[in-house]
């Protein structure tokens, strides 16, 4: 009975790989997001500033989404680049997350 448990992993891996090759959140934090969340610039909170990303994580990578979809306080609608799509700006939110320490979706 463990050769059937086994294939189910090993399809439920597969699955997981193929949501790893969906949107590039490094590639996108790199060629649009960086140049503010890079160094904090505008008062953003900077890539790795767990602190400063700690609060703003509580409140729901969907709310983040939201913000960064229309603009928040310095930081222009989809990061300035208006043809940035919903699932490429998510996967750089949950990029920035990650290099905080913080393990967003
Ligand atoms: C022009 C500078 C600038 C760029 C480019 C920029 N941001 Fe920001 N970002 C900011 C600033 C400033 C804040 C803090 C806004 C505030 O709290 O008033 C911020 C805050 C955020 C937040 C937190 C929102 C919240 O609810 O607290 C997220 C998420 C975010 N940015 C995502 C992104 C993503 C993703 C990109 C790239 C696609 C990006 N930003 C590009 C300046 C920028």
């Amino acid at each position: 009975m463990r050769f059937p448990i086994a294939f189910a992993a090993c399809l439920l891996g597969a699955a997981g790989l193929a949501a790893a090759q969906g949107p590039d959140g490094e590639g996108v934090y790199q060629k649009v997001c960086a140049r503010c969340h890079a160094t904090g610039e505008y008062g953003s909170p900077k890539l790795g500033d767990t602190a400063a990303w700690t609060p703003r994580f509580h409140e729901g990578v969907d709310h983040l989404l939201d913000q960064a979809i229309n603009g928040l306080g310095a930081m222009p609608p989809r990061g300035g680049v208006d043809d940035l799509g919903d699932a490429d700006l998510r996967a750089a939110i949950v990029f920035m997350l990650h290099a905080s320490g913080l393990q967003a979706r």
